[in-house]
């Protein structure tokens, strides 16, 4: 019953925001928010804005699509600057139309939808409310009643420009039913709404030799033209194309470069003057905002062909290319996934990140820096630390190529091959390497791959597999002690003690016996070795511990196993090398014996309480990293 309770709920809220009124209370109202009267580009900023902007690394973050765009954090930014803050403005670029440019999958349509649905909410609230004409299908804005000559005067007590005129069939109805008195035009609050066709549409050209301009502008209705005795009575008129429609608010059009020429016109003078032209009436007016999207070879196409001059420069263009961020690339897939018809199957830890590994690295240019290499280049978009370099760097790296992101395999792709790997396999649980098989299974079945990009995409499946191996073997040495955490902290607790008592030149002491002791030297240098330092290095390597220890201090701050990333390495490293031994034997043994069954018996149910496993994908991990060990 809690549906039904909500429907309810959502009627009788419906019922409390309508408001009807005579244009002498509209007015009213006006005066008290002017913000009623916003132009629709104006509207989609606003909604944008009120969603949140954060702050970070001295960008604005639009919070309005975080929940669905993962990972275009300056696209959006761009977008948003752009286009939406200026053309709320009234700048010229509102008088554009608004063309998404950007690589197949990459999330345009995304875009679109959230800002249609987004929409919609917005004029249920107070800031976002819109009121029109009662009983018009354009939903026209109350304002155009305003006589062109007294809108000077309007302006000067309102502060509020108003643009466009009234409609031809408003015009007549304001005669005929108001007899001529605006004051008493009755007036309502509309909530946009795709479903009912209210402030919000969509046009998708089909065959163009049978596709009319009535779906964009309307059409006569010739069964009313004996009632009321022309074509050019605007009561005999539909106006009920998408242009129509979505005044008020906004209309994506797709398709848009694919489509005939005579339905770009009309948009051409819709966006540049704020008219259209239908049937045999003076122009319409209409406010709206017009989206289109595109790849890039069609909109190349599209401007080298001189013909379509005066449209180019009346549209403006915005790249939205791929994600090039691993860490948001998996939080795609997951979306994906949880959206489509896979959700109940299992899919192992790091699957995912795996398959993300990959779609990045095909839509990485090569840099041409000194010790830059693909795999450091994506750590470093992905904000991971790596030696040597830093922010500055990664800069520099984005610089090198302004248009990064627009090539590469898509997310849809992926995804599609997850899907198919869950078919070929009858159990329900995908793991990496399953993943990473069917991903290059397809490779030749992809349309639009070429011989030179197949042997690219192959190296990298090759280094998404190297990367996974690296987490697979870390992962079952971490299950393989019982507290690694707690394991990992007391190595380093004990190797500190002995670096201070080491470069101070004191003695530690024994903790049992109380007996003095010289610092430990093998177990320093078993730490040390693992991350390449010499015997001639310990020392300042060493020093350099105890001054961050002591800049730690001074912050009032603690120095632990977080705190430097080289030392956190080598001491992971350390204890998986005291650990490989009994890993390999264990996982790779045939015939385990007692003991080796219930240590296997104890890593699997550690694999699935706690690093989310199945007992089938736990079992597959221990096998491999056993194969791997013995290699
Ligand atoms: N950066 C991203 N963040 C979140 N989801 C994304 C992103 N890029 C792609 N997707 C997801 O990929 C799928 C395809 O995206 P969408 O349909 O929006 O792409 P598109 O650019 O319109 O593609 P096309 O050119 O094929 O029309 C969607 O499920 C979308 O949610
Ligand atoms: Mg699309």
């Amino acid at each position: 019953m809690d549906i039904l309770n909500k429907v309810k709920q959502y009627r009788e809220e419906e019922n409390r925001l309508k408001w009807e009124g005579t244009f002498t209370e509209y007015l009213e109202l006006l005066k008290e928010r002017p913000e009623i009267a916003q132009t629709a580009h104006s509207r989609v900023y606003n909604m944008i804005k009120a969603a949140g902007i954060e702050k970070k690394d001295g960008r604005n973050d639009y919070r309005f699509f975080n929940e669905e765009i993962f990972g275009l954090e300056e696209a959006i930014e761009r977008l948003v600057e752009e286009y939406f803050h200026p053309a709320a403005k009234r700048l010229d670029v509102r008088k554009r139309i608004l063309l998404l440019m950007g690589p197949v999958s990459g999330g345009k349509s995304t875009i679109v939808t959230m800002l249609k649905r987004g929409l919609e909410r917005y004029s249920r609230t107070d800031e976002g409310a819109v009121y029109a004409i009662k009983g018009c299908p354009m939903h026209e804005d109350p304002l155009h009643l305003i006589p062109q000559h007294l809108r000077e005067d309007f302006y000067k007590e309102y502060g509020i420009r108003i643009e466009g005129s009234l409609s031809p069939l408003n015009t007549m109805r304001l005669e005929k039913e108001y007899g001529g008195k605006i004051e008493d035009v009755l007036i309502e609050r509309i909530f946009f709404n795709e479903d009912r066709r209210v402030g919000i549409g969509t046009f998708s050209p089909s065959d163009p030799k049978s596709q009319d301009i009535a779906d964009l502008t309307g059409s006569i209705d010739f069964s009313t033209i004996a009632e009321y005795g022309s074509e050019s009575d605007p009561r005999a008129y539909r106006f009920d194309g998408e242009l129509n429609k979505a005044n008020r608010g906004m209309m994506e059009f797709q398709e848009m470069l694919k489509c005939d020429e005579k339905f770009l016109w009309h948009l051409l003078s819709l966006t540049q003057e704020g008219n259209f032209k239908a049937g045999r009436f003076a122009l319409i007016s209409a406010d709206e905002l017009i989206v289109a999207h595109t790849n890039e070879a069609e909109y190349r196409s599209f401007i080298s062909n001189k013909k379509n001059e005066a449209l180019h420069s009346r549209i403006i263009v915005m790249p939205i290319p791929y994600n090039l961020k691993v860490s948001q690339e998996e939080r795609i897939y997951e979306k994906m996934i949880k959206e489509s018809d896979m959700s109940h199957v299992h899919i192992a830890p790091h699957a995912l990140r795996v398959a993300a590994i990959f779609s990045i690295l095909t839509r990485l240019k090569p840099s041409k820096k000194q010790g830059i290499d693909p795999v450091k280049k994506m750590r470093l978009y992905d904000g991971e630390s790596v030696e040597g370099f830093n922010q500055v760097d990664v800069d520099e790296l984005k610089a090198e190529f302004p248009d990064e992101g627009m090539s590469g395999i898509d997310p849809r792709y992926v995804i599609n091959r997850i899907s198919s790997s869950i078919i070929r396999k009858e159990t329900p649980s995908i793991n990496a390497l399953d993943v990473l098989r069917s991903i290059k299974d397809g490779l030749d079945q992809h349309p639009s791959i070429s011989e030179e990009d197949k042997e690219k995409y192959l190296n990298y499946i090759a280094i998404a597999r190297r990367e996974f191996d690296e987490i697979a073997k870390k992962e079952v040495q971490k299950a393989f002690v019982y507290s690694y955490e707690e394991s990992a902290k007391t190595l380093l607790e004990n190797y500190l003690d002995n670096v201070e008592a080491f470069c101070n030149q004191n003695k530690l002491k024994d903790p049992l016996t109380g007996e003095e002791m010289n610092p430990d030297e093998k177990l320093m240098r078993s730490i040390e070795e693992q991350i390449g330092i010499s015997e001639n290095a310990k020392k300042a390597f060493r020093e350099e511990i105890l001054i961050r220890i002591s800049a730690f201090a001074r912050k009032g701050k603690r120095f632990d196993y977080y705190s430097h990333d080289r030392l956190r390495e080598a001491i992971q490293k350390k204890l998986f090398a005291d650990l490989k031994d009994v890993v390999k034997i264990t996982t790779s043994s045939q015939t385990p014996d007692e003991s080796q069954l219930k240590k296997i018996n104890e890593v699997i149910a550690r694999l699935i309480d706690d690093y989310g496993y199945n007992s089938t994908s736990a079992n597959e991990l221990l096998r491999y990293v056993g194969s791997l060990l013995n290699r």
